[in-house]
């Protein structure tokens, strides 16, 4: 019997209590901050970009955070993502918790579990749209033609089947845009972290972002955006948070 089998029975026959769970394949939380600051120093002064935050997300929800430029959303981002290290507070992410590692742990734990899609789509100038959506891969054990054929088969999810081979130059921003969710979904990451990924985009490609997020949501993956984009917003399944001042309120 496999282990979703066992699972399976267990949540049917009885009330489940969740610390016996211990040691078997169930994330309690996607992300969860706890009382996270995050502190710059510029010369004498001292930015708060973050104030104690705290923050639960379950594997699977979609979460929605907008605020004023400033309020801290794209360092809140960061930190999430493995980018960033909060300067007080506990951030852990599918349960582990990254601050206790080292740079070489995050960054591997970063591309096996986090997508980030950024406003400015931060693709590679001198790779391909192909490459680009491989160059998460590049941990994997797969072999290189496996690897090629997954990256084809994500740039056809997003409709850019005719743009293997383009620079980023070469491909419209609503394109690049695409090759960027393509690459936020290489290593089929169960957390997808996205920083106004609408802003810089006209209403069609908008909109052809804002239902890659949702079925991205839809097939399990918890998503954090953070954005002003009513319609992402106003997403049915969406919790919707407000930064303000380096606090989420
Ligand atoms: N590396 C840094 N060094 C110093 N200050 C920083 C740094 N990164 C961010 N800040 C400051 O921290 C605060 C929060 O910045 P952040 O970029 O997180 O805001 P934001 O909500 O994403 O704004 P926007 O909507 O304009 O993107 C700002 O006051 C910013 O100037
Ligand atoms: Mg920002």
């Amino acid at each position: 019997m496999d282990e979703d089998t066992v699972l399976g029975s267990h949540i049917e026959d009885e009330e489940i209590d969740i610390d016996e769970l211990d040691g078997l394949d169930i994330v309690r939380s996607a992300v969860r901050l706890e009382g996270v600051s995050r502190t710059f120093k510029l010369g004498k002064r001292r930015i708060e970009a973050l104030r104690q935050v705290t923050l639960d997300v379950k594997p699977g929800e979609f979460v929605v955070i907008s605020g004023h430029s400033g309020s801290g959303k794209t360092t809140l981002l960061n930190i999430i993502g493995a980018i960033d290290v909060a300067s007080e507070g506990r951030v852990i992410v599918m349960d582990v918790p990254i601050g206790d590692y080292d740079e070489t742990f995050r960054s591997n734990f970063r591309l096996q579990n986090t997508g980030f899609i950024f406003q400015s789509y931060n693709l590679i100038s001198t790779l391909t749209a192909l490459e680009n959506v491989m160059f998460p891969m590049q941990l994997s054990t797969k072999p290189i033609g496996e690897l090629t054929h997954d990256a084809q088969v994500l740039l056809t999810t997003v409709g850019l089947e005719e743009r293997f081979d383009h620079l980023p130059w070469q491909l419209s921003s609503g394109e690049q845009q695409r090759v960027a969710i393509a690459r936020a979904m290489a290593n089929d990451p169960p957390i997808i972290l996205a920083d106004e990924p609408t802003a810089n985009l006209d209403e069609d490609s908008a909109e052809m972002v804002r239902s890659l997020l949702r079925q991205l949501n839809a097939k399990g993956k918890a998503v954090i955006v953070m954005t002003h984009d009513l319609d992402i917003i106003h997403t049915e399944s969406a919790r919707h948070l407000k930064m303000s001042n380096g606090e989420l309120i």
